[in-house]
């Protein structure tokens, strides 16, 4: 089987930065975008400079300190912000244009107010002004997935012809399904006058839920470029999660035979530093990085665990950069408190166990999760 390279494209800096209640100080982006470089992302979208001026700031700082990956910044499809971010990225090693036009009716008549031809002006003479800056230049047609598909293609090609190189197609509103995502990308490609010249992109919201099967969705039907952040961040319900996509990709080979330049023992270190910087905890039950993604309370799971780990765990804990622990709660039993009492060097007898794992129960019963200091004091008492 071959295994065709993905190249992940983090937008925690941008999409997930814009989000609210996860804005940064400009220091807090250079550690954090030093740490996607460490993580191995290839593309980092590193803000929107027309945004502010201290956006602006920050791309530029980061563009000048960050080595790596292909850095990233955004402008809308006018002149004008193609010119900053041309301006502000330009200090980057490998660094890329991203613009944005928005490309469903609705996007074109509620909000720019333009028709279709000044859609394809503006998508033909802004990807060619970028092209003065850099010949790495993306282009996203902003809610293409509720596009009509005969203007999107047009729009595609005119976006090609002026010299983008990657084509990002998004599902801004988190709307599709993963079936409906194939098929949209299998048609689109088909389509495209040079289909074969260009990375095709994904970028999916979380509005249903669907953002990372969506994601998924479109790299079977042949996109190459995957757009996500770190723990899932970004515009309402958020973007794809990186960490969710990159561990599908690893565990499921077998159906997703898709490599990434990811050092994935690194990402729960990314997750956590994220949560630090921001201010805001990822929830207990989060896939890959939540503190409850490799606990196990439940005693028959705990006895299965102890047996055999692939019983309950589909990757590796320390594949992800975390260990997985038996948590004493009051659904746990003998086999999970003999063994922490083990780990703690105690080695009791069955008589022994059985008199501490009442006491464990005891205190889980009045709410409380039994950590190490509580073991010791208990196992001591007896
Ligand atoms: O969701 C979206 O459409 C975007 C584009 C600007 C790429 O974030
Ligand atoms: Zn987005």
């Amino acid at each position: 089987m071959t295994t065709d390279r993905l190249i992940v494209f983090d937008t925690t800096l941008r999409d997930g930065e814009q989000a609210p209640g996860f804005s940064l100080r400009t220091e807090q982006k250079l550690r954090l975008a030093r740490q996607l470089a460490a993580l191995g992302v290839d593309v980092m979208e590193v803000g929107f400079p027309v945004a502010s001026e201290d956006d602006a700031r920050a791309v530029e700082l980061i563009a000048r300190e960050v080595r790596g990956p292909v850095l990233a910044a955004l402008g809308r499809c006018n002149v004008a912000d193609i010119e900053l971010v041309g301006e502000v990225i330009r200090g980057a090693e490998r660094p890329r244009i991203h613009t944005f036009i928005a490309t469903s009716d609705l996007h074109m008549e509620a909000k720019l107010r333009i028709s279709r031809d000044e859609c394809l002006r503006a998508v033909q003479t802004c990807v060619a002004r970028a092209r003065d800056y850099t010949d790495d230049v993306q282009f996203s047609a902003e809610d293409a997935t509720r596009s009509d598909m005969d203007f999107l293609c047009q729009v595609v090609d005119t976006a090609i012809a002026a010299g983008a190189t990657t084509i990002n197609l998004p599902d801004t509103v988190g709307y599709s399904v993963p079936s409906e995502v194939s098929r949209f990308f299998r048609e689109v490609m088909a389509r495209t006058n040079d289909a074969d010249g260009v990375v095709f992109s994904t970028h999916c919201h979380d509005d249903l839920g669907l953002a990372v099967a969506n994601s998924l969705a479109a790299v079977l039907a042949g996109v190459r470029q995957v757009e996500c952040t770190i723990n899932g961040i970004g515009e309402r319900a958020g973007n794809a999660s990186l960490e969710e996509i990159v561990m599908a990709t690893r565990v499921r080979r077998d159906l997703l035979p898709f490599a990434t330049g990811i050092d994935t023992t690194r990402l729960f270190r990314t997750s956590r530093l994220l949560c630090e910087l921001t201010g805001e905890p990822v929830q207990a039950n989060k896939a890959i990085v939540g503190r409850n993604a490799f606990a196990h309370e439940a005693g028959i799971h705990q006895h299965g665990m102890i047996r055999d780990r692939r019983t309950y765990e589909i990757m590796r804990p320390e594949d992800v950069g975390v260990e997985s622990k038996l948590v004493l709660g009051k659904h746990s039993g003998r086999h999970a408190v003999k063994r922490r009492c083990e780990g703690l060097g105690y080695n009791l007898t069955r008589f022994e166990v059985d008199r501490v794992y009442r006491e464990v129960i005891a205190l889980a019963d009045q709410g409380k999760s039994v950590g190490d200091d509580d073991l010791v004091v208990i196992v001591n008492r007896r």
